[in-house]
């Protein structure tokens, strides 16, 4: 269904998040037939650029990062054609009249989407201006990336800046992992399904293990990435956004409120990590002569960086369905595979009719964010064979490619189904104020303690699965890793 028309303008419209996701993903939904004609995209940076000029610039990224679905030139020049470009300064006056100019004259009641794709030191500036400028009415939105603030104070700052001039329904916080198919499939698992609901809770689940590990660096980003650590860049939201929709209660409806209630309140049952349950690495510099890469601390030009690129904890729920279930959660730049997998692992059963030489068997639901989108069950059967009531635990495997046919394998980009919420008004994929604000108020005191007791990461090898301390941190527990190890 294509949206209302709507003018679109993208803060940091030269930069690199425009680049790489913004413009490629309005491409998308331009070739699905989902952009109205009569809808405008503008983009507005400092740069002194021309119309042609950046156009050619946006034909560069749909061709760089538009992916499988690029189409004929005819097409690209066709979206192009809806471009706009106004060269703006954010702190100053220059460009805002010619802004105002361009959006004057739409219809009352059309969307108008501002998207700060920008630094969070030009949040407060830019909506000042919009407000001065008279573009921030009631049918204005607003879309804001991260990172939302580096610490509790300053996501506080930030959300009242935003809120002397734009309503909480009207401010979009981006976290892009909650536009990815995979990530709402967590919530069709658990709510569309009588199955698994009954069994969801600290009686017959053992532990929850959530791991996101890349293969990448910190290249380009070097400067942000040593102020923040995996712990800001990717614990306070992208993990913390996972444990909340693996542990929430079921919300009464799929509407924004209903569902941002609930993960709150899995936020703020979050108990405080202990100093013994938390590992943090930074990896070490490759020396393969195919794929050489620096340190960490190489990467970022700094020779004493005590700022984590992984970190694995074990946190707890203070609540009444998950007490006693031990979360396990790690994420680390420069691991052995790009892996995104949530483990849920079951008790064994309570009693084994088949005796002690049977073994051990926990059933497990492995469900895989990326790649390789889909769930695993690991059951148990008998093992075929004439040699008495042998056990062995075999997969019942689904990868949605397989199942849902090419349209399932290749799922729309986050981007491009988050650019469409913000459109429709839809803000259930958006995190609202009083959640970021919950996870840093749990995310701040745990960093806090590292720094007072002065402890330094542990080296990792490029290309591992991370400190061996992280494989401790389990097998005191008596558990191990599953995925990446
Ligand atoms: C970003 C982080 O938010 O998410 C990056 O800042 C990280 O450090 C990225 O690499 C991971 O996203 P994805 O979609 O590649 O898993």
């Amino acid at each position: 269904i294509p949206v209302d028309p709507f003018d679109l303008v993208v803060f940091g419209g030269t930069g690199d998040l425009a680049q790489r996701k913004i413009l490629p993903a309005l491409f998308r939904r331009f070739c699905t037939g989902h952009i109205p004609d009569s809808a405008r995209i503008i983009g507005a940076a400092r740069s002194d650029m021309t119309l042609d000029a950046y156009r050619a610039f946006c034909a560069k990224a749909i061709k760089t990062y538009g992916g499988t679905r690029s189409c004929e030139d005819g097409t690209v020049q066709e979206f192009l054609s809806r471009l706009d470009y106004v060269p703006l300064d954010a702190m100053g006056e220059t460009g805002w009249p010619e802004l105002v100019h361009k959006l004057e004259g739409c219809a009352a009641g059309r969307v108008t989407v501002f998207y700060f794709s920008v630094g969070p030191r030009l949040f407060g500036p830019l909506a000042e201006r919009l407000r001065h400028h008279g573009m921030a009415g009631p049918d204005t939105r607003i879309v804001v990336e991260k990172p939302f603030g580096h610490d509790l104070e300053s996501a506080q700052a930030l959300n009242a800046t935003l809120a002397r001039h734009f309503a909480e329904g009207q401010i979009y916080r981006i976290d892009h992992y909650l536009g990815k198919e995979t990530v709402q499939n967590l919530m069709a698992v658990r709510f569309g399904n009588m199955l698994f609901e009954p069994l969801w809770n600290s009686q017959y689940v053992d532990h929850i293990q959530i791991t996101v590990a890349e293969t990448v660096g910190v290249d380009g980003r070097e400067e942000y990435y040593d102020r923040a650590g995996a712990m800001r860049d990717m614990i306070q939201n992208h993990l913390m956004q996972l444990l909340c929709l693996i542990a929430m209660e079921p919300p009464a409806k799929f509407d924004p409120d209903a569902v941002r209630d609930e993960k709150l309140k899995v936020i703020r049952a979050l108990d405080a990590v202990l100093p013994h349950h938390i590992v943090r690495g930074q990896f070490e510099a490759c020396l393969d002569p195919d794929h050489p890469h620096p340190s960490y601390r190489g990467s970022v030009g700094e020779p004493r960086s005590t700022t984590e690129s992984y970190i694995a904890l074990r946190t707890h729920l203070s609540n009444w369905r998950w007490a006693g279930t031990p979360f396990y959660l790690r994420t680390g730049k420069r691991l052995k595979a790009r892996s995104s997998v949530i483990n849920v692992m079951f008790k064994d059963a309570p009693h084994s009719i088949f005796g002690e030489e049977a073994g051990r068997h926990a059933n497990l639901l492995s469900i895989r964010l990326q790649p390789n989108e889909g769930i695993t069950l690991k059951v148990t059967i008998k093992e075929p064979g004439p040699g008495g009531m042998r056990l062995v635990d075999v997969p019942l495997d689904m990868t949605f490619a397989e199942a849902l046919g090419p349209d399932g394998g290749d799922p729309p980009d986050a981007y491009e189904r988050l650019i469409t919420d913000v459109i429709r008004g839809n803000q259930t994929l958006f995190m609202r104020g009083d959640e970021v604000e919950a996870a840093w108020a749990w995310t701040d005191p745990i960093i806090a303690g590292w720094e007072a007791r002065g402890d330094a990461p542990k080296p990792y090898p490029s290309g591992s699965a991370g400190p061996t301390d992280a494989d401790l941190l389990m097998r005191r527990d008596g558990r191990e890793w599953r995925g990446i190890n």
